[in-house]
């Protein structure tokens, strides 16, 4: 399969991942002639699918973790979320312990050395899969950091729930797609501490979880808030969401802006090493990442387009690649490893 812009969708092309809307499917696997549903799923801001096609058979994206596991965490946390804004005091914290305690699993058990990042969100529902993606992320680093499934769980347990104090800000600043003003910035910042002090109250939630939630938006060199620490003064769960929190934005569709390709968030990481993020954290985390992840279009320095085909282990920028046009637009179809040819170089990511 491979991942393609909604709007390029053509004729050949058949649906390689079926498509939920609040749910439901909206369309299955395997529904063919996907080009008519076009403006449909734009409508629905729908911008990226995986499709199949003559050049993509036999490329496979590797999941981090289950479809439907992935699914129940975003159903399970938008409850969560719901109940809390409703003013429910006595939270049950059995379900979100349980899907939990699915990713840990997954990702304890999962052998991949390379982590495919590319998370689709429907620019609706970007709290709540950006909520699971992040614990994925925390779950993933912190397994890269040899923490125990026990921490894993209270880190990915921090995760999900670290931006809950949002749920307490008005709407109108939440969904605002103009820049705040410095007012709007300011109840916008508040949001870790009130997180925080409604988990104070769930006796269920570990006070390392909480910690999460209260300095996610800490930074290592103390611009960040709510308290400005510095370095090692930030706990270390929190120092890893901060990367979680930051990588899945930047790589999600906004209202305000689109998705950035996984290669150039890992770029923004890295330069922000030591001012932003800790610098052994991110040293552990960046090369188990798929810059160019599997059935990414790419064009590249001689003018070719190109869709990832395979992952060179180690050389996260030299992925294997499978030619579908040259400079001229003419069709080609032709392996190319850019580790055994390093004058070639990917210029531009499409998906
Ligand atoms: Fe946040």
């Amino acid at each position: 399969m491979r991942l393609v812009l909604t709007e390029n969708l053509v004729e050949d092309m058949e649906l390689a991942k079926p498509i939920y809307e609040n749910g439901n499917i909206l369309l299955n696997k395997g529904v063919d002639r996907l080009y008519k549903y076009k403006n449909k799923l734009l409508e629905l801001g729908i911008k990226h699918l995986y499709v199949e096609d003559k050049y993509s058979y036999d490329i496979e994206v590797n999941e981090v973790i289950k479809d439907s596991t992935r699914r129940t965490g975003k159903k399970i946390v938008t409850n969560t979320f719901d109940k809390i804004k409703k003013g429910f005091l006595n939270l049950n914290t059995k379900d979100l312990k349980n899907v939990i305690e699915d990713i840990t699993n997954e990702l304890v058990f999962n052998e991949d050395v390379l982590l495919n990042l590319v998370s689709l969100k429907n620019t609706s529902d970007y709290t709540y899969e950006h909520s699971v993606n992040v614990s994925v992320i925390c779950i993933a680093l912190g397994k890269m950091l040899g923490y125990s499934k026990n921490e894993l769980f209270k880190l990915g347990m921090g995760g999900m729930l670290h931006d809950v104090g949002k749920i307490l800000i008005p709407e109108k600043i939440l969904t605002k797609p103009e820049s705040l003003t410095e007012y709007e910035y300011f109840i916008m910042k508040n949001h870790p501490e009130l997180g925080f002090n409604y988990l104070q109250q769930i006796e269920s939630i570990s006070p390392l979880s909480r910690i999460v939630v209260y300095s996610h938006h800490e930074r290592v060199d103390g611009s960040g808030y709510p308290r400005g620490l510095k370095g090692n003064e930030i706990h270390e769960f929190a120092r890893v969401a901060a990367i979680a929190d930051v990588f899945d934005a930047l790589t999600s569709d906004r209202v305000y802006r689109s998705r950035w390709p996984t290669y150039k968030a890992a770029e923004y990481i890295m330069n922000n090493t030591e001012k932003l993020f800790d610098y052994q954290l991110v040293k552990k985390f960046l090369p188990q990442v798929s810059f160019y992840p599997n059935g990414a279009e790419v064009i590249l320095s001689c003018g070719y387009r190109a869709i990832v085909r395979a992952q060179n282990i180690g050389f996260p920028t030299r992925p294997i690649l499978r030619v579908i046009e040259d400079d001229e637009g003419k069709e080609l179809d032709r392996e190319l490893d850019l580790l055994k040819h390093m004058n070639i170089v990917i210029t531009k990511v499409i998906v």
